[in-house]
Order: C-alpha cells, then structure tokens, then sequence
C-alpha cells in the first residue's frame, strides 16, 4: 500500500472531480439509491466508461472491472504505481480496484476516504480479511455528528480505521494524533491523510497505549461487538478484551489523557446485565473518573435482534451454519448473564469541579442533526448552572426554542404547555403557567428573582414561595439550553 509522495500527487489529481455530488449526478438518484441497498445493477446501466468520473464511478464506487484503455486515460502511467502498491489489479478481464476510494464530505469540504471493498455487493456474499478496514459507516458518520467542534488545540481519533474522523477534526484541531491496532487501517488512514493534505500522526497500539501528553478531545467508536471468543474475529468489530472491556477501559482511562476543559467523545454498545440495572453499571465505571459525563442511550437491543444483525454484518447467509452460531450466541449471552445490549453516545468532560455531573438519560427520541451543537454547548452551560445564583442572574431564551399549547377550541387557559427546543436533542419540557410566565418575560434586563416576584404579585401569590417553588426549573430549563445567562 506504499505510494511515494509525488505518486499520491498525481493520484490527487487524477481524482479531482470525484467528489460526492459528481457521483451521485453520474448515478442518478435511482442508481445511487440501489447501490445504498448494495445494488449495482442500476448504476453499471446508467453510467458507461465515458469522462474519468464515470470510469472513477464504475472502478470504485461500482466496484466493475473496467477497460485497462479507460484506466490509462484517467492515471496515465501512474496506473503500474498503483497496481504495484496493490491500489487496483490487472488481469485479463481488465483493472479493477482492489481498495475503495470513497468521495466523501461535509457542507464546505470534499475528501476522499480510503478503506476496504464493501464486501456483499449484489447479493454476493464474501469472505473478508480479519484486519479489514471498514469504510464509513453509520457508525462513523454517526460519531462525526456527534463530536463537539470547538476550536481546540490538540486531538485524537482513537481507532482510526480509514481515517475518516481525522479529516473532520483536522477541520477544527491544530494538531490531530490517530492511533490503531490494525497496521492495515493506519497504513490506509495514512493515504486518507495524505490524499486530502491534511496532517495527523499516526501510530500504532491499543487504546491510549501509544499516546503521550494530554488531549482536548478524544473521539472513539471503538470495535464494541459483544460476542463469543470462539470463531473468526474481525478487528473492526471485536476485541480480545472481554465483554464490553474495551469500551469500559476507552471510559475509565480518559481522565489521564483529557487536558483541562477536554471531552471525550465515545460511541458505544455496552452489557446489560441480569439483575443490574445499565445506567448503575455505566455509572460504576465513570464516577471514579472524577469527570463530567453525559451518557444518552439511543437504543436496548434485545439479544436475538443483536445476534441477527452482527451475524448478517459478518456475511453468514441464512442456512444451517447461521442457525448453529445463532444459537451458540444466545446460549453465550445466557451463560455471562447479559440481558441486552445497550448502544448510545458516552460524553466526558473534564471541568476539575468537586462534585462531577453525572447524567445518565434513556433517550431514544428523534434527534436534529449534527447533534455535536448540543455537546459543544454543555461544558458552557453546566458551569452556568454551577453556582447558587440562578435567580439572582438575568436569562434570555435560546434562539431554537418554540411553545406548544394544547387547548380546547375557546378554553380560556391551555391544558398543556409545552416547551420544545428544535435543535440538537430537541428537548422538551411542560410548564405550569408560572414557569411559562417566566420563560416569556425572560429579559438580560430582569433577574430571574424580579420575574417571579412580578409574576406572584400579579396572580396574588407569595414571591418567596414561588421563587423557591421554581428556582428547580430554572436549573432544568439551563441544563437543557431552553435558557441562556445574560
Ligand atoms: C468500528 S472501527 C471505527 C473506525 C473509524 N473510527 C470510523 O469512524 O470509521 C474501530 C477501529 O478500532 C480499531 N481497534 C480495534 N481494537 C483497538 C484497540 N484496542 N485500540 C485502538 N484501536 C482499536 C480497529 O482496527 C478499527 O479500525
């Protein structure tokens, strides 16, 4: 996989043009829709071996064996270079690509990204290699979507595979560190890197292992598959650590490597446990931390769901060697005693504060995406709520917030009201009247205390009461970014 540098050059250059939007335009929606369905029929119809971003579609995204004369066109002699460094093979048939060139990008940047052939193409199941490199998949763009992107000095992408979180934190880190156990994935992060100039150290070993100094940000969707230790393993996937260990140690080893004010940012499955309830053992292993942390579960996945969707993820067919390793899984999992599994997103944030936050919520509501606003925005806000004056500070509303009232047709007063922030979580909260009250008269001129006692006077109330009744919910409504300080 070595390509000198003035190679990967003229490799860029060869590739300009390819980028996502080309793509999908070469396809066509129906042709690209299919191929997300692993489908390739449609698109080898729609496009033939015409400009070089079609015969880039066909080689990579297709996956087709293409003309070695439309090869020549688009590499010129760069082709040998890249057929010796086992880029794309020749043979009679043609050249065809040996690892996937993936267009890629975000609103302002187009990347290409390195990894292994997405295996299963057409329904044609595939033997992959141990130390296969996964592509971008849910699971990256998910954990891209939820990192925090504040403008930070120093970052690592732990568990790099081909190197896609490194792009983005290169878009907001003056200095990104990428580390993996797997020498093919570094060696295919590195090409990602290079292909798109963009600089990150790579090296290789476990965990934090091979890391010095201290991170402001630390993303991970490390390889979380809970399985039996029998069988064959894929790196990507699984671990020689036991059960959800690496998971467990990616949490409880952060607070060494996390620099003032850093977070770490994990995507995560972890065990259930008979008899244990999740959020106690997630708790287990983050409050000797002494970090912030903010857990948010997405999703309990029952273990026959769990099984089947790792067992098809590996390319077993249905037949009798599925229903055997099927079994032997369910049979495994009674045996550790693990209910479910439990898959979601595990926030820490180093604050230095005596007492840790420690929130732990089951949430599997709809979320407003890049859901990364909601966590850059939550070391602000804990320490906005971390002191004993909330009454006593002015609040303005948050620019995504709306209300719902809910009322009979003509009923002088609502029978709910809702509050409903439509960015990030998109939380929700129900108010009485006072608190909605409040949150209306919310002014940088006016105290939180003022607009209570305003409030309680108007309706005949006690001003003491109320403000004590309510000083709860001005917490809640800044914990949750309905309100703003000042
Ligand atoms: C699910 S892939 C994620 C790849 C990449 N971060 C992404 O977003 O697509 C997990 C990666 O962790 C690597 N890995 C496995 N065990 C590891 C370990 N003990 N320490 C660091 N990385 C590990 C795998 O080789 C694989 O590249």
């Amino acid at each position: 996989m070595i390509l000198q540098p003035d190679h990967i050059a003229r490799l860029r250059e060869c590739l300009e043009g390819f980028t996502a939007d080309a793509v999908l335009q070469t396809l066509g929606t129906p042709a690209w829709r299919a191929l997300a369905r692993n489908e390739t029929v449609p698109g080898l119809r729609a496009v033939p071996e015409g400009t070089s971003c079609e015969v880039l579609t066909r080689l990579f995204t297709l996956q087709a064996t293409i003309n070695e004369a439309s090869a020549r066109r688009v590499f010129g002699d760069l082709l040998g270079h890249l057929i010796d460094a086992d880029i794309l093979a020749s043979d009679a048939a043609g050249i065809r690509a040996l690892v996937d060139i993936r267009p890629y990008g975000d609103e302002t940047h187009d990347w290409l990204v390195v990894s292994d052939l997405t295996p299963g193409l057409n329904g044609i199941s595939s033997q992959i290699r141990p130390d296969y490199v996964l592509g971008i998949s849910e699971a990256s763009s998910s954990l891209a979507r939820l990192t925090a992107r504040r403008p930070i000095a120093r970052a690592l992408d732990l568990g790099t595979g081909c190197g896609v979180q490194s792009l983005h934190l290169a878009t907001h880190a003056s200095e990104v560190v990428a580390t993996d156990v797997n020498q093919r994935a570094l060696a295919l992060a590195q090409l990602t890197s290079h292909l798109n100039e963009i600089d990150v150290k790579f090296v290789e070993g476990s965990l934090y292992e091979p890391v010095d100094g201290t991170f402001d940000l630390i993303v991970t969707n490390p390889p979380f598959v809970v399985s039996p230790p029998e069988g064959e393993r894929l790196v990507y996937r699984e671990t020689d650590f036991e059960g959800d260990d690496i998971v467990r140690n990616v949490v409880t080893g952060a607070a060494s490597y996390l620099a003032d004010d850093g977070m770490c940012q994990v995507l995560a499955a972890w065990i259930e446990p008979t008899g244990q309830p999740w959020d106690e053992r997630l708790a287990s292993w983050i409050e000797p931390t002494g970090l912030d942390a903010w857990v948010v579960r997405r999703e309990s996945i029952d273990l026959p769901e769990y099984t089947e969707m790792w067992l098809a993820d590996s390319g077993l067919a249905r037949g009798p060697e599925f229903s055997r390793r099927y079994e032997h899984w369910l049979n495994w999992f009674t045996s550790k005693g693990i209910e479910s599994m439990g898959f979601g997103w595990i926030n820490l944030h180093k604050s230095g504060r005596n007492q840790p936050d420690v929130r732990i919520d089951d949430n599997p509501a709809p979320v407003r995406e890049p859901v990364g606003i909601e966590f850059a925005a939550w070391p602000d806000r804990l320490k906005s709520i971390g002191n004993n004056s909330l009454l006593e500070r002015s609040w303005t509303v948050a620019p995504d917030v709306v209300e719902e009232t809910i009322a009979r047709p003509g009923a002088e007063h609502p029978n709910s009201i809702t509050l409903r922030r439509t960015t990030g979580l998109a939380p929700s909260i129900q108010l009485d009247t006072i608190g909605a009250g409040f949150v209306s008269a919310c002014d940088p001129e006016l105290t939180a205390a003022q607009i209570f006692e305003g409030i309680a006077t108007i309706l005949g109330l006690d001003p003491d009461e109320t403000k004590r009744q309510h000083e709860s919910l001005v917490e809640d409504l800044a914990r949750d970014g309905f309100i703003v300080s000042g």
